[in-house]
């Protein structure tokens, strides 16, 4: 049981590390036929050099790379990574600016056109870049006509606000079946993860919050004991913390049915709702 707890924590924290696919938001559509790490770069001539900016970004998938390669050097847990090199003649290329679009950041998402047919936006705003603040808007936009060989395109970059879009499949509204067939088609070893992305999610957030309540509850016990006392008796104090803290196990099975109760209810009333 505590193992596989700790390995849902460990995933769902590796899950949130990349543009999260799992989100209701993103949920009509298909960005899982597309996942992985996608890259384009830019080159400019900023004479006397070149200046070479490449964006990656991570759709379903953290960014992933080789030893070797200069995404190593993004800031960890981008979804979206900037990196701009100075190019010089007959000269190493110098890295002059690193940019991360943290995944924790809390993100917008407009759908395009009608009731979101024409794909969807995602918004990250005032991202802290050294001295400045900067924005940046990925656009997923529908086009049934792009099934393979799915590129980025920069719609600007002024080193305030990022745009990027791409044109694809994947942008349009899909129904669950057709997603199934279709990362089926497409399919690979990957089994299809993340369905229940928001249910985990609550699952884990009561979880931690149990861990720290009762080691909050376990310290202060203990500090109170040893308060209380004048003499350190370790042995009492510890029986008596961890006898208090049986008593709390055994009433932690009606908690969680009560918390359970109270999410499934609500969820369903959600349910009904949106149906109509
Ligand atoms: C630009 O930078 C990217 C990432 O570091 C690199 O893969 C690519 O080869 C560079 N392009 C040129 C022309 O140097």
């Amino acid at each position: 049981m505590l193992k596989s707890v700790i390995s849902l924590l460990v995933t769902s924290v590796m899950v949130s590390n990349a543009i999260d696919c799992s989100v209701k938001e993103l949920q009509p559509y298909n960005l899982e036929s597309i996942k992985g790490t996608h890259s384009f770069s830019t080159i400019k001539t900023t004479p006397p050099t070149k200046t070479n900016i490449t964006w990656t970004l991570g759709i379903c998938e953290v960014i992933s790379s080789d030893k070797k390669s200069d995404l190593q050097k993004c800031p960890q847990n981008s979804d979206i990574c900037g990196i701009t090199s100075i190019l010089r003649d007959n000269e190493d290329p110098i890295i002059s600016e690193i940019i991360g679009f943290n995944s924790n950041l809390q993100k917008s998402f407009d759908p395009l056109g009608d009731e979101g047919a024409g794909g969807i936006k995602i918004r990250y705003s005032g991202v802290n870049w050294g001295d400045s603040l900067i924005d940046a808007e990925v656009s997923f936009v529908c086009d049934e006509s792009v099934k393979e060989s799915h590129k980025f395109e920069l719609d600007g970059w002024n080193g305030e606000v990022l745009k990027v879009s791409m044109k694809s499949k994947a942008a349009c509204i899909t129904s669950d079946s057709d997603k199934k067939k279709n990362n089926d088609k497409n399919k690979n070893s990957d089994k299809k993860k993340g369905d229940n992305g928001e249910s985990w999610g609550w699952f884990t957030w009561i979880f931690i919050f149990l861990v720290l309540f009762l080691s909050i509850y376990i310290i202060g016990g203990a500090w109170f004991q040893y308060n209380k006392g004048n003499a350190i008796d370790f042995q009492s104090a510890l029986k008596e913390v961890l006898e208090n803290f049986f008593t709390l196990l055994q009433g932690l099975p009606n908690f969680i049915r009560e918390i359970l109760e109270k999410v499934v209810g609500r969820s369903n009333s959600r349910g009904d709702y949106s149906a109509v």
